[in-house]
């Protein structure tokens, strides 16, 4: 597959990665709040993201595993480092924060929200460094081709 094309792919999922994130910092602030009832709904919220969030751990599972990712053709050692590192601890943070959720009630959701809020910061984080990096490589592309 042409670079181009892959990169068109692998920016539609960044968007959708930032639509889940989105979504958890939305029901972190519900989560949050002093108010029984918002509390509730936060936890639903998240719980209704747990699909979502596993998605984004399989990204990060993969995304760099895969031979003919760009980043692996393009990349140098520490920026390809710098992507495997971000996967690593975005998966552990993932798997964390959705094992909390799973044993939360409304009442105790607020003490891992923090922990939530850290996570869309390291999505957020993680998705605008793969964007350059993305850009970074057509460039790449232009030059050599
Ligand atoms: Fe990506
Ligand atoms: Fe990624």
């Amino acid at each position: 597959m042409a670079f181009l094309e892959s990169s068109d792919l692998l920016r539609k999922e960044h968007l959708e990665i930032l639509r889940v994130a989105e979504h958890l910092s939305q029901a972190l602030a519900l989560a949050g709040k002093e108010d029984f009832t918002a509390r509730q709904q936060g936890l639903a919220g998240l719980r209704v993201l747990r699909p979502a969030l596993l998605g984004v751990s399989r990204h990060c599972c993969c995304e760099e595993g895969v031979l003919e990712s760009p980043y692996h053709r393009y990349l140098d050692g520490q920026r390809f480092e710098q992507v495997d590192g971000q996967h690593k601890a975005i998966h552990r943070l993932v798997l964390a924060f959705l094992r909390d959720v799973l044993y939360a009630t409304a009442d105790s959701i607020a003490d891992s929200v923090p922990q939530g809020e850290e996570l869309v910061e390291k999505i957020r984080e993680h998705i605008a460094y793969e964007e350059n990096l993305l850009d970074y490589i057509e460039e790449l592309c232009l030059v050599t081709t």
